[in-house]
């Protein structure tokens, strides 16, 4: 079972997806967590090198889809028997590369070749995307506050993390999934999250 967790940075994503690991193995339903890029080992080395400096958004979406199926091959697959819960996956490509890279461009849409590579690569059908929902503005507030490690995708200002959230609700109009409030207490999320996970995948 694949249940993915979507949402602009800052949104409290690796948070409640790690929360989510520790209640379903408390309950004796055996999780693990992974992320993209990364994951394994050779999508970390992918993660470094797409983190490290600015490249256009056709390399950073072939990158970012290596990084998925080397994941796919070594994480997902052998432990589809179990709920894994993965930290961000399809989604963020078609709302980074494909709505706000494009966007950044000057060009008003969304870069099809990045939904085809997307969406018609995709190694598996997540059983339920959580898209978390927070305003840019608060949640670049939370990055400045957590004082975490910044990546180069920190640097963006308010209207790109605007196109990433618009891209997020074209995901969820066309391909399904949640969208749940961010912009609540870390524990009353992940009641929510538990709550919409028990529902989709009858647990
Ligand atoms: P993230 O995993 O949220 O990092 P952190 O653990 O530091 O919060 O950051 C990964 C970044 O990669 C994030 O800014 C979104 C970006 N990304 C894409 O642009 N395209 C993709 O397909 C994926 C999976 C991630």
């Amino acid at each position: 079972m694949l249940v993915v967790i979507e949402g602009v940075d800052g949104s409290g994503k690796s948070t409640l997806a790690k929360a989510l690991v520790d209640y379903y193995n408390s309950k004796g339903i055996t999780s693990i967590y992974t992320r993209e890029p990364g994951g394994c080992k050779e999508s970390e080395v992918i993660r470094e090198i797409v983190m490290s400096k600015e490249y256009d958004r056709y390399t950073v979406a072939l990158l970012m889809a290596a990084a998925r199926n080397i994941n796919y091959e070594e994480v997902i697959k052998p432990n589809e028997d179990k709920l894994i819960i993965c930290d961000r996956y399809t989604y963020s490509m078609i709302a980074y590369q494909g709505f706000a890279d494009y966007c950044s461009k000057g060009l008003i849409g969304m870069d099809a070749y990045v939904r085809f590579l997307a969406k018609e690569t995709e190694p598996i059908k997540p059983d339920l995307v959580i898209v978390l929902d927070i305003s840019p503005t608060k949640a670049l507030e939370r990055i400045k506050e957590n004082g975490r490690d910044t990546n180069r995708f920190d640097t963006k200002k308010v209207e790109y993390y605007e196109a990433v959230r618009y891209g997020y609700d074209y995901c969820i109009g066309n391909y399904g999934g949640v969208l749940l409030n961010a912009d609540v207490p870390p524990e009353q999320l992940l009641s929510y999250a538990i709550k919409e996970i028990d529902g989709a995948l009858s647990l």
